[in-house]
């Protein structure tokens, strides 16, 4: 069997920046948190844990020492809070998702009622939408967007993550909602990037095998494109769950993973497969059946 890694697989550059910033910020001097799990990859949040990075979910829990905000962001009452509370801010927003804040913030003050496109619940929303004070409406379906009330002015800016085609057509309903419209295209290409690899990767192999968080969206939807070719495709988050028998007759497989999985996870798929490889070689060299 043939294995091959997609091309673009695994850490995006803000979430690599974010952890990357989180362990040069450890200081044997104070404690350092992370405000939210700095990414969605349970394995890499036990090893913060373990080099002394522990996550909080407010605030209010940390009494002093550092706090590292995520790639995901916040709003501005975040930042006041930590400058109040005399703690020192490891800022590691994805300058992508500044970027859309900053837009937010932007259209507001020049006068436009401004629309994020995007998952209401999603925390990057969440922070965009308080760079707005709140004032934004959060649009995730065309539904949503055909519900909008008519404005003179409308400033749209996206969720980093947000799927382009769907954007597109929001966009469309949202240009006979108003009189001038505005957009700011803040979707990053990171998740494109990774899907479309993993698709080319699924046409050409037997299987896939998609790694990352059982809770993270784009892993999710990187299996799903998987599938979507004909292909098996299956989503783990270590090499503990890798199946001998997925592997019974496959010549060639592909490995793709979500923007918050490390390489060392992908390192040790890769290699659980290879030995795998090897005992699947030895059953045809003896011709015999053995464990594996
Ligand atoms: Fe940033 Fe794009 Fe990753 S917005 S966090 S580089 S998916």
């Amino acid at each position: 069997m043939k294995i091959f890694l997609a091309e673009h697989r695994g850490f995006c550059y803000g979430v690599k920046r974010a952890v990357d910033m989180a362990i040069s910020s450890l200081d044997l001097n104070c404690p350092v948190h992370t405000l939210g799990p700095i990414i969605h990859n349970p394995q890499m949040i036990s090893h913060l844990n373990e080099l002394g990075i522990s996550t909080v979910d407010k605030l209010e829990e940390i009494i002093a020492g550092k706090v590292i905000i995520r790639s995901h962001g916040v709003g501005p009452d975040i930042y006041d809070q930590a400058e109040s509370k005399q703690l020192q801010v490891v800022d590691a927003t994805c300058p992508h998702v500044k970027k859309a804040q900053q837009a937010a913030h932007n259209l507001l003050l020049a006068g436009y009622k401004v629309v994020i496109v995007g998952e209401p619940h999603h925390p990057e929303v969440q922070s965009i939408l308080a760079w707005t004070n709140q004032a934004a409406s959060v649009v995730e379906t065309l539904a949503e967007a055909e519900a909008l009330p008519y404005y003179s002015r409308l400033g749209v800016v996206a969720q980093t993550t947000f799927a382009a085609d769907r954007f597109q057509a929001i966009v469309t309903i949202l240009q006979a909602k108003c009189q001038e419209l505005k957009i700011e295209r803040t979707i990053c290409t990171a998740t494109d990037l990774r899907q479309q690899a993993a698709i080319n990767l699924a046409q050409k192999v037997d299987i896939m095998i998609v790694v990352g968080g059982k809770n993270s969206a784009n892993t999710a939807r990187l299996a799903s494109v998987c599938q979507d070719t004909g292909k098996a495709a299956y989503h783990i988050e270590s090499a503990n769950e890798l199946q001998p028998e997925w592997f019974t007759g496959v010549q060639t497989a592909g490995i793709t993973a979500g923007a918050s999985t490390p390489d060392w996870v992908i390192k040790e798929v890769y290699e659980k497969m290879e030995a795998l490889n090897m005992t699947d070689i030895t059953k045809v060299e003896n011709g015999s059946i053995i464990e594996g």
